[in-house]
């Protein structure tokens, strides 16, 4: 049974995981009670650190047509079983809870891979069309992009990041274990033609792999006028198999860039950063900024403002959380919109000053990557 902790609450509203979900792995345990709440109107999803969560990233469904090594292993997971899947519905109620009631600004669709989804589009016009208008995003592998593209900008999508960590194709199929690099570089090309903007590409370097190709990469994304942010790798994996000193560190990003460019800080990042992750940094004698995203060497949960819903309906405050607080059960049971924005406003109460990775006493969540939406 795995620990719980970080629960600042009473109330039985968080619950322990039921993963992993490796193929071997153990059933689901129980759901928890419903609580009520007489809370009425607007509240801030906010913690005991003064952060105020405004950025909701959706898992749509865990599944993935990729099989990413820093992810998954090459059979893939245990899937979770259809009737544990929030129905377009139930996101939308919950979605909607959030945006008009708990102060949600931006809301990312991610996966496993969102464009498995079925009915995306429509998703993504609902949520466009709820008041105040989200800003509404999507981070996807590209895999089918290229067909899509331009009825997610019409369905209301502005914005976009895909993944994608090398050109070269048998790097690829290495990497992902499937040989779909020209999809991807397809459905790249078709988001800036849909006009999406920015198209933000998310790169993860894994030693002896693909961390030769940083430059490439970057020589690539300026051409395309595409943002290139390197991601550190983070122990997220479904095998637990990440390793401190395997991975690729930030200072280790820019001296590979280094190789072949001049870069300085972004002179604009301290003023525009926020809560952004990526630090950004100017490519000399151009107006393209490269992000480096250190998760883990330079951690930014000070500045957090994210909050995750699970495609099963659970709310995690942190990637790194090892509770989750389950939405579904009281959506299922009947609970009304009060009661559903209270429990959630007591998940965001209890999220911790930071992940942790460096503590003797830090433990990866269950919930892989692939569960909990990037
Ligand atoms: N560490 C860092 N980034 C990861 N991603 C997936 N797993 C990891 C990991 N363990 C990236 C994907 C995608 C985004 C959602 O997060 O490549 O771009
Ligand atoms: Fe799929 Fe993303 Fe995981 Fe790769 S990282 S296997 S694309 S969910």
């Amino acid at each position: 049974m795995p620990r719980v902790d970080g629960d600042a609450y009473s109330g039985g509203v968080t619950t322990a995981l039921p993963f992993p979900r490796l193929r071997s792995g153990a059933p689901a345990a129980a759901g928890s009670t419903v609580e009520s709440s007489s809370a009425q109107g607007q509240r801030a999803l906010s913690d005991s650190y003064g952060r105020i969560a405004t950025d909701l990233r959706v898992s749509l469904t865990d599944r993935c047509n990729l099989r990413c090594t820093y992810c998954m292993p090459a059979e893939g997971l245990d899937w979770m079983p259809h009737e544990e899947v929030l129905t377009d519905d139930e996101m939308v109620r919950l979605i909607t809870i959030g945006v008009t009631r708990l102060g949600i600004r931006t809301v990312r669709l991610t996966g496993g891979e969102p464009l498995l989804r079925k009915n995306l589009e429509q998703l993504v016009a609902d949520i466009s069309t709820l008041e105040p208008k989200p800003v509404v995003a999507l981070t996807t592998n590209g895999i089918g992009l290229a067909t899509r593209a331009e009825g997610l900008a019409a369905a209301g999508l502005t914005r976009i990041n895909v993944s994608l960590d090398t050109l070269d194709p048998d790097t690829f199929k290495k990497l992902t274990r499937r040989p779909r690099l020209d999809d991807v570089l397809a459905g790249v090309a078709a988001a800036r033609a849909a006009g999406l903007a920015p198209v933000k590409i998310n790169s993860v370097l894994m030693r002896g792999l693909n961390d030769h190709e940083a430059a490439g990469l970057l020589s690539w994304a300026m051409a395309e006028r595409v943002h290139l942010r390197f991601i550190e790798q983070m122990p997220l994996d479904a095998q637990h198999a990440w390793q401190r000193t395997e991975m690729i560190t930030a200072a280790e990003i820019r001296d590979r860039l280094h190789e072949r460019f001049d870069l300085v800080e972004d002179p604009d990042d301290a003023v525009t950063r926020g809560s952004a992750p990526a630090e950004l940094f100017r490519v000399v004698g151009t107006d393209y900024s490269v992000g480096i995203i250190a998760a883990v060497t330079k951690p930014f949960c000070g500045a957090c403002d994210r909050v995750r819903l699970t495609a099963d309906g659970q709310i995690r405050n942190c990637l790194f959380s090892r509770v989750e607080s389950d939405l579904r059960a009281p959506l299922r049971g009947g609970a009304n919109d009060d009661e559903i924005a209270e429990r959630w406003v007591r998940a965001v109460a209890g999220k911790r000053a930071g992940h942790g990775i460096d503590d003797p006493s830090f433990l990866q969540p269950d919930r892989p990557m692939s569960a909990i939406g990037g």
